[in-house]
């Protein structure tokens, strides 16, 4: 807990799990993970110290794009569960000392939501069509009323037929075609998500992430991007985009703000925001908005000293002037785990691209820095998000061709991996039909080998990754140094691929990025270390240290 902050202000150094839920637990053996599974595990998540869960959305959905495709905002998916289980598990995660933190998908609905079913059957110009963006084509109607691409690849509209038959007009739809854009300007839209909130906030919800948020103004006309022809995917990186970041998005997330603000214990949201104007970010956590912001630049950069202590730089400079706490964020469910990406010898994250393109990978040296990067993460001010699996040392998987379902994989023609591999269901013990994940099989098939990082077997071992994770959690909670007011402050390194940093009181972190030993260069009792083995005054090879400096600590 913060000090000096009230409990209401968790957010802002809280310890969030990206509980990923087809693939955390398997309560009733159909392959698929579920709200009972979920709950059979709080004690997991109690005792590896997480202060709450994101659930990613577990809504009424077609499942095209593993449910950011809701088709109903109020009814959980059957094969989660129900929305009296829904409230059991807040219930008791509460009770284990847990807030949950719900993922809201304000950008689109799926092509199966009531709305965009009575749009289809409705005509041109009719109020049912209004809440989507519908455009009549170009070229006599045969063409896209305009270049946009979508964030999966391929064009970011799709023709719909008239009701005689015939060929009418073309929908937006920034991802999948499953994925209609909402039409911000519609009241109706706006009153119904300031619902949706009111609904699950009223369960007791804590939170929520907010969806592509940048996303959900589009420009009135909706001007051309002007693409090359051979472009393939939306790019998001342009100023003044006519699709991303518009000003008048701000009023939505202030309203949503007051929601939030109306409880007795006010609720918090976290925003997916990825831009790469840093002033520009900062407007979505201005005090009268959202609480935080997704650190997808921390997540992006390159293992080196260099890029992580810009990333690490940058993220504090974006928030503090507006008040905002930064958050931490190493990898989620859109991209290839950190092992996999460290293992390469460029290990920046290319958007939209994954897999053997990006060149070999070796999953040992990715696994020594992404214990590095997980003792990094966690000594640095802010929120912290672990995706699950994470904790355990997970790979991505190589899921089979057959198996693959993303959008990305299907709609490149499996030109594009996609993102299946960071998604296989938990390993929890070594043997067994999906190792443990339930009492059967796993919807996306594990690989040989997986149970070898099952959470049973790295319990207890102390050099395993889970409890480098539980100790690092404990001590984080433990140690006043490492308390969100508790500034960062840089010190000198010995090397160029080493970072050195202090927060007081009596807490130092050293990294080192180089593939040989460095000396500690603080003085004080080592604390932890990411080397299972080693001298304890050298920093190992792709290593990392936490030292206590006053020597106060009782470990
Ligand atoms: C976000 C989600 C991603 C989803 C997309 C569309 O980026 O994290 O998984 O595919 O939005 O909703
Ligand atoms: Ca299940």
């Amino acid at each position: 807990m913060s000090d000096g902050a009230s409990p209401e202000a968790w957010w802002r150094d809280a310890v969030i799990y990206q509980v990923y839920i087809q693939s955390f637990a398997d309560g009733n053996a159909d392959c698929i993970g579920d709200i009972a599974g979920l709950r059979s595990r709080i004690g997991y998540l109690a005792e590896l110290g997480v202060d709450a869960v994101w659930i990613t959305p577990w809504f009424d959905s077609p499942l095209r794009d593993e449910g950011y495709d809701v088709s109903d905002h109020r009814a959980v998916h059957p094969r989660y569960g129900s929305v009296e289980e829904a409230k059991d598990l807040i219930t008791e995660c509460h009770a284990a000392g847990i807030r949950v933190v719900l993922d809201i998908v304000p950008n689109h609905t799926s092509s199966d939501h009531p709305w965009f079913v009575a749009a289809l059957r409705s005509a041109p110009g009719s109020p049912e069509r209004s809440r989507y963006h519908f455009r009549p084509g170009r070229d006599g109607g045969d063409s896209p009323p305009n270049d946009w691409l979508s964030v999966f690849g391929g064009p970011a509209w799709t023709q719909v037929d008239d009701s005689d038959g015939n060929p009418g007009e073309w929908y937006l739809h920034l991802f999948d075609a499953s994925q209609p854009d909402l039409h911000w300007d519609s009241p109706e839209v706006r009153r119904e998500f300031e619902g949706i909130l009111q609904f699950w906030f009223g369960l007791g919800v804590d939170g929520f992430r907010v969806d592509a948020a940048p996303a959900l103004v589009k420009v009135p006309g909706l001007p051309d991007m002007g693409y090359s022809k051979d472009a393939f995917r939306a790019d998001l990186t342009r100023a003044d985009h006519p699709h991303r970041d518009r000003d008048e998005v701000h009023e939505i997330y202030r309203d949503w703000r007051r929601i939030a603000d109306s409880y007795d214990v006010p609720r918090m949201f976290v925003a997916e925001a990825g831009l790469d104007d840093v002033a520009r970010l900062a407007r979505y956590v201005r005090p009268d908005e959202l609480h935080t912001t997704l650190n997808l630049r921390y997540l992006e950069s390159a293992w080196t000293a260099d890029s992580m202590r810009t990333a690490i730089d940058t993220s504090i400079a974006v928030t503090a002037p507006v008040g905002a706490p930064t958050t931490w964020v190493l990898s989620n469910h859109d991209v290839e785990r950190v092992v996999t990406r460290y293992g390469r010898a460029d290990s920046r994250r290319y958007p939209g691209v994954s897999g053997p393109d990006l060149g070999p990978v070796d999953e040992e040296l990715g696994r020594r820095r992404a214990r590095s990067a997980a003792l990094l993460t966690l000594a640095l001010p802010g929120s912290v998000y672990i995706y699950q699996g994470d904790e355990l040392g997970l790979a991505d998987a190589d899921v089979p061709a057959r198996a693959r379902r993303d959008p990305i994989w299907i709609r490149s023609g499996g030109l594009r991996l996609g993102r299946d591999g960071a998604r296989v269901p938990l390993p929890w013990t070594p043997a067994g039909a999906s190792y443990g994940f339930g009492r059967d099989g796993a919807w996306l098939p594990q690989p040989d080998g997986w149970g070898d990082q099952a959470v049973s077997v790295q319990e207890g071992d102390m050099s395993s990754f889970l409890e480098l994770y539980r100790t690092a959690l404990r001590l984080r909670r433990l140690l006043p140094g490492l308390r969100v007011a508790s500034k960062l402050r840089w010190r000198d390194a010995p090397r160029d691929d080493v970072l050195v940093f202090t927060r007081a009181p009596g807490f130092g972190c050293v990294v080192n990025f180089g593939p040989t030993p460095v000396p500690v260069p603080l003085a004080g009792l080592v604390l932890l270390s990411s080397a299972v083995t080693g001298a304890r005054d050298e920093v190992p090879p792709y290593g990392a240290i936490w030292l206590d400096l006053d020597g106060q600590t009782t470990v």
